[in-house]
């Protein structure tokens, strides 16, 4: 990014990083008398417009909350049209994505992953792995405590080989053997479809994001609907911890 964009940036107050649960799709479609699949399905679409919002918006990260530890208890006819809609989704934009500079990568636990999928994930993540405009991550099979224990289990693994001492572990070290090590934290949060809950979502990460629930369900949210999101998020006085008095000092400095 050059300086010109960062001072767009900085003027109109893009978050960085917005991640989102996407929620929504089953009422979506039982509300037309459809099959929840139709709605995850029309929830493909609402992907394809906000992905793409995002990078016109400047946004650098974009995390997408797509299947969590706790999906995987539905019905078994859902979770497999979730993962064959992940897997057919991924293969049909991954082109068209890798043109428009957008890099690709998941998180999440890969261990039920059937060798299609894996395969599949692979191959976008190594065909876009050198792109440099926005960062889509899409979680799947990702819980946040998942997330919390797969660290810890790596940390106690390096204390156990003698690389690592405890009394290194701070933040900064737990941060980095999260799944999102190389990433910044999340600015905004938009949980579409009317829930004010993070439902295991990146718990961790999430810790001083602004938090912004939409009734809007899911396969309805509109480039309209995230740039509410966006000037609600502008408004934010982010603080820190500080009083507002500090923040309006630091800004002006
Ligand atoms: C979100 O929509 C998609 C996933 C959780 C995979 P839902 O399927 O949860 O939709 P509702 O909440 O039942 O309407
Ligand atoms: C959260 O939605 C997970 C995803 C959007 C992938 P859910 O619909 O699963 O959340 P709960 O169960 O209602 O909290
Ligand atoms: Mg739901």
């Amino acid at each position: 990014m050059n300086r010109k964009q960062e001072q767009a940036k900085e003027a109109s107050a893009v978050p960085r990083h917005v991640a989102v649960v996407m929620d929504g799709n089953g009422r979506w479609a039982q509300a037309r008398f459809m099959p929840r699949p139709a709605g995850h399905r029309a929830g493909v679409d609402a992907v394809r417009r906000i992905v793409e919002a995002c990078g016109h918006r400047g946004v650098e990260v974009l995390t997408l909350f797509a299947f969590s530890s706790e999906n995987w208890t539905r019905p078994e006819e859902e979770v497999s049209v979730l993962m064959d809609l992940l897997l057919r989704t991924m293969e049909k934009e991954a082109g068209k994505l890798h043109e428009n500079n957008v890099r690709i990568r998941t998180i999440g636990d890969r261990s039920r992953f059937s060798d299609r999928l894996l395969r599949q994930i692979a191959s976008v993540e190594q065909l876009t792995a050198d792109n440099d405009g926005l960062d889509l991550v899409i979680a799947i099979s990702y819980g946040g405590r998942w997330d919390m224990a797969q660290a810890a289990r790596r940390i106690a693994e390096a204390v156990r080989e003698g690389t690592l001492a405890p009394e290194q572990v701070d933040e900064e070290l737990v941060g980095g053997m999260l799944s999102t090590a190389e990433l910044p934290d999340p600015d905004l949060l938009i949980r579409t479809g009317g829930e004010s809950r993070i439902s295991n979502f990146l718990l961790w990460q999430l810790a001083y994001a602004e938090l912004y629930f939409s009734p809007v369900l899911w396969p309805d949210f509109r480039e309209s609907h995230l740039d509410e999101a966006l000037s609600w998020y502008a408004g934010r006085q982010r603080r820190f911890g500080r009083t507002g008095d500090q923040v309006e000092r630091l800004n002006r400095a």
